[in-house]
Parts: structure tokens; C-alpha cells; sequence
């Protein structure tokens, strides 16, 4: 190599390393890493010291982005509930550019949008609460359960849940077994936890079943909640379990980052899918694209817990699950899942028109028609279990959020849409507040041009699914 190609090596890599370089992994002045720093920089009373002192500025800045993002105000729209009977939230919460409406930016070429920077901000990626610590946070109402049931604590010393309540799935979430539909919700209004989950099912599932369901609510180890200095729980952990963030086989919005991506600032905050309906999938991961939930179930604790690195996961102490009779048991129980009712489905995933309301009926027509929705997501689960690239950088600049790049996402799993008004937020990060907003950013997406009537029509289907 001539010094003239060296040199230019050289400067390539201090510019890449410099683009790369995210708070989290960057040492000091030690060059940008893809590995977590294994020994301690500092005691854990200082860490505690520090982190806790900049907790509420960091808590105002993700409040104020939220405000500036969305209308939070609690508006439940009359007689739509979730499953087991939470209020639905209605109207459209991203709030627009001045001097722009809807209509006017569906109007709009994607390149127009982008270049008079009038991409609503509630569109852009959603930013973890602290994006450059990142890791699992569970809501308030979650920790509380499980203190109360397990005596087990979930609460971060350096960052709390900030979104409503109101924009989250209900809690408990009520439980339907494939094998057992005739039972209807067999929850019995309670968080399944070690200590209830025998008393629940010993006599409606099998004892493999049984002994999976153990698993899914068996605490081990992971990033912030483990025993090392390095945690983000006050006292040493136990660990986190399966059904911590994806409660009673739903979900109870506990948000992350994603491992797969460095740097961080790359990074997708990912908000916890339901599990209800992973039988009928055959993709698992917003973009892992993993192909069982035996390959994810392994995965999650091996790799996802610990932010993809297996160096730090060895350090904290990684729970290795033992395939044929640990993996399967768990994965057997994730399938047992299923969708909430939805008494006004035929069996193709069509509306039984002796059932739905007139809006309902426009609704499905602009679903499968100028909607083009039914493209992808195809009945009855209302998913073609691929994924797409929705391209949505085509309206943007990039730009820094809260630390997060917002820039390309990339190919996404296509979720389905069977029992979608129990599962907000929306999309992977959870941008979106209601089903009225996913409406106005396809119709954007898609340049479909839906009418106000139109929107409302297919906002009133969504909730039949
Ligand atoms: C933060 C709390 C959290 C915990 C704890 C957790 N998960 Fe997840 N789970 C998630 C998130 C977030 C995703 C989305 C991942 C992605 O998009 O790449 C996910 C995805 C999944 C999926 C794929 C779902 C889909 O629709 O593609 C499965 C299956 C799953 N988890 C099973 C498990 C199992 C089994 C465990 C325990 C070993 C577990 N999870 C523990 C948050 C959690
Ligand atoms: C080109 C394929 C495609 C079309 C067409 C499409 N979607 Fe989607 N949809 C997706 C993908 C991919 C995601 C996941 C995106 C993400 O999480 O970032 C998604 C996510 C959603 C979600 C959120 C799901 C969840 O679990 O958070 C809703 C609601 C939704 N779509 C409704 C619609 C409606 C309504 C239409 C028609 C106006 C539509 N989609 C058209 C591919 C599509």
C-alpha cells in the first residue's frame, strides 16, 4: 500500500470512528467500540450519585419532546373499548406543522414535504426516554404488581415510564387460549405471576405447558437488572422475566432499544409486541426476521437482554436454556396466545354484514380498495408475514432527536392487525398514539388520498378487527 492510500485509510477510519462513536460505547478517548465496557469506570455509588442527579432533567427534556410531539390529553372515544373494557383513545394526537392540515400534506410530493421540512414530528422516530443509556423500562403500574406479588423490584434509579397511562394497553390484559376458546379470558382479572400462575392453570394446561409457563415467568439476568455495579437497579437483582414486559401473553408497552444496531444513536426504540397470535406468524423481531419463536425465545435472553453482546452478557450472567426441553415448553405456551374475539369476523377476516354497522362496512371497503392496506395486511390476521420498507426518509432530513439519528428504519415486519385497539402505541418505537394517527400516516405513505369520511370509515373498521 503506497503512504498516499495509507493515509487515506487512516483518515477514513478517524471519520467513521468518529461518526460511529456513541456515548455509551466510547471510552474515554479510546476508540469507538461495538462491545459494552466489561470493568467498572467507576463505584456504583457514583453511578447511583450521578445518574440519579441527572434523571430529572432527562425526564423534562423526554416530557417536552412528547408535549411538542403529541396531544396527550385523555380523550376515550364513546363505546370502543379494548378487550377486556379499557377506553379506546381517540382523534389524531400528532400534532401538525403550522400552517399545514392534513389535506394539504397529503396534497404534497414526498420531495415538497422534505424540503419545506413540513413532516409532522410525531412521525419521526420515537427516541428512547434516554436514548444514549437506553435499556428495558417498564411502566409504573407493571412495577407495582410485581413488588406487590414477588416482591421483586423493576424500578431504574436513573429513569422512570413517562407516557399516560391512558395510551397504554389495559392492565391486566385479559387471556385467551387457542387450545381453550370455549373458556373465553382466563386471566381472572389478574397479572400472572410465580405466584398465581399454578393456582390459573393446573387443570387447562399440560404439564409441559405448565412447566413452559414457569419459564416465561422465571426472572433471569439482563443488562440493567442484574447483580454487577454496573446495573440500574438500586438493589442487586434477580433479573427480568419473559412476561414482565409482554404480560399475561399481551404487552404492557415496556420499551427498549433494539440490539441489532451500533451506534447507538442508530439504534430503534422498540416498545413490546403481544404475543397474542405468534402462531399464525412466521417472522419474529420488528427486523430480525427470526424464523420460530423457539429461535427468538433462545435469542431474547441470550442476546437481546444483554444489547447484543455476549461479552457483557457472560459478565451479568447470561441463563442458557436448554433447547428440547426448556426452548419448546416456552415456546409451546406462546402459542397457546391468541387473538382477542372479534364477533364480527366471518371466517375469511371479512365483516358479516349482518353484524357491522353501515361505517364499518365503507370502512372495510377502503381498507381493501383506494386504502390499499389489505396489500399488506392480508386476512384473516390481517399480516402477509413479510416485511416492508416503508421508506419513510423519503419526507425528512435526518436529524438528531433527543440523541437518536432519525434517519432510514429500513424493512419492518408487517404486524397484523387482529386486535389492534388492545395493543397502542403504534408501530415498532410506538410514534404513533392512536389508530386515527396510523390512518393519516399511511394515507401519507401511500400518497392514497383519503377524504375525511374516509378516514373516519376506516378508523371505525380497525377497531371491529
Ligand atoms: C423489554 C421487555 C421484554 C422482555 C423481558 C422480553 N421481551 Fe420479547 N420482545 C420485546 C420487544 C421490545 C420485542 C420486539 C423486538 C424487535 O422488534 O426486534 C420483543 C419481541 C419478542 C418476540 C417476537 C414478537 C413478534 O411479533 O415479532 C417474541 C416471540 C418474544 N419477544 C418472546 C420473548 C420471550 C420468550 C422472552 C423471555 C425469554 C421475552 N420475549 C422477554 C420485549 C421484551
Ligand atoms: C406496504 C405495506 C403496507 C401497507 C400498504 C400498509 N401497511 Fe400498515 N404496516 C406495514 C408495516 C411494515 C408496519 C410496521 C411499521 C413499523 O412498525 O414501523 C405496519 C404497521 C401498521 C399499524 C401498526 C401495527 C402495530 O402493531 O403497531 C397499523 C395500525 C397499520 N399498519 C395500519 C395500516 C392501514 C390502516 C393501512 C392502509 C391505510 C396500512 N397499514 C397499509 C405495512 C403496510
Amino acid at each position: 500500500m503506497s503512504a498516499d492510500t495509507t493515509f487515506v485509510t487512516w483518515a477514513r477510519t478517524l471519520c467513521i470512528s468518529l461518526i460511529l462513536s456513541g456515548p455509551v460505547f466510547a471510552q474515554d478517548n479510546a476508540p469507538p467500540s461495538s462491545y459494552m465496557p466489561v470493568v467498572d469506570r467507576e463505584s456504583f455509588d457514583t453511578t447511583l450519585k450521578r445518574m440519579r442527579n441527572e434523571k430529572p432533567d432527562i425526564l423534562k427534556r423526554h416530557e417536552a419532546l412528547l408535549n411538542e410531539r403529541y396531544d396527550l390529553s385523555n380523550k376515550p372515544i364513546k363505546g370502543v373499548t379494548m378487550s377486556g373494557g379499557k377506553a379506546v383513545q381517540g382523534g389524531v394526537r400528532v400534532r401538525l406543522p403550522d400552517d399545514a392540515s392534513w389535506e394539504s400534506l397529503a396534497a404534497m410530493s414526498p420531495a415538497e414535504i422534505k424540503s419545506k421540512g413540513l413532516w409532522p414530528e410525531g412521525f419521526y422516530p420515537l427516541p428512547h426516554p434516554n436514548h444514549n443509556e437506553g435499556g428495558m423500562l417498564f411502566p409504573q403500574f407493571h412495577i407495582d404488581a410485581i413488588k406487590e406479588q414477588e416482591n421483586r423490584d423493576l424500578t431504574r434509579f436513573d429513569l422512570d415510564f413517562v407516557l399516560p397511562d391512558t395510551f397504554l394497553p389495559e392492565f391486566p390484559p385479559p387471556i385467551y387460549l387457542t387450545t381453550r376458546p370455549d373458556l373465553g379470558d382466563v386471566s381472572q382479572g389478574k397479572v400472572v405471576t410465580l405466584t398465581n400462575f399454578f393456582d390459573l392453570f393446573n387443570g387447562i394446561l399440560n404439564p409441559k405447558q405448565l412447566e413452559g409457563m414457569r419459564l416465561l415467568l422465571t426472572p433471569f439476568p439482563q443488562q440493567q437488572f442484574n447483580a454487577t455495579w454496573d446495573r440500574r437497579s438500586l438493589k442487586p437483582s434477580m433479573g427480568v422475566s419473559c412476561l414482565d414486559c409482554h404480560v399475561n401473553g399481551h404487552t404492557n408497552a415496556a420499551t427498549h432499544l433494539v440490539g441489532d444496531i451500533r451506534p447507538q444513536k442508530h439504534r430503534h426504540r422498540i416498545d413490546t409486541p403481544t404475543l397474542r397470535g405468534v402462531n399464525i406468524q412466521r417472522l419474529f423481531g420488528s427486523q430480525r426476521a427470526l424464523k420460530s419463536v423457539e429461535d427468538f425465545t433462545e435469542f431474547e435472553q441470550r442476546a437481546a437482554y444483554f444489547d447484543g453482546d455476549p461479552v457483557i452478557a457472560t459478565k451479568k450472567g447470561v441463563n442458557i436454556l436448554e433447547r428440547g426441553s426448556q426452548v419448546h415448553f416456552m415456546g409451546e405456551v406462546q402459542a397457546l396466545f391468541d387473538f382477542p374475539p372479534a364477533p364480527k369476523l366471518n371466517l375469511l377476516g371479512r365483516l358479516d354484514k349482518s353484524k357491522a354497522s353501515e361505517q364499518e362496512l365503507r370502512g372495510e371497503e377502503v381498507f381493501f380498495g383506494k386504502g390499499q392496506c389489505a396489500e399488506c395486511h392480508a386476512p384473516p390476521y390481517f399480516t402477509d408475514n413479510l416485511m416492508h420498507n416503508l421508506r419513510a426518509e423519503r419526507f425528512f432530513k435526518p436529524k438528531m432527536i433527543n440523541g437518536r439519528l432519525a434517519s432510514a428504519d429500513g424493512p419492518i415486519k408487517t404486524f397484523p392487525l387482529r386486535g389492534i385497539k388492545d395493543s397502542p402505541p403504534y408501530l415498532h418505537d410506538g410514534r404513533l398514539m392512536t389508530l386515527d394517527d396510523t390512518v393519516e400516516f399511511f394515507n401519507i405513505v401511500l400518497g392514497t388520498q383519503l377524504t375525511e369520511q374516509e378516514k373516519k370509515d376506516l378508523v371505525a373498521y380497525l377497531y371491529t378487527l
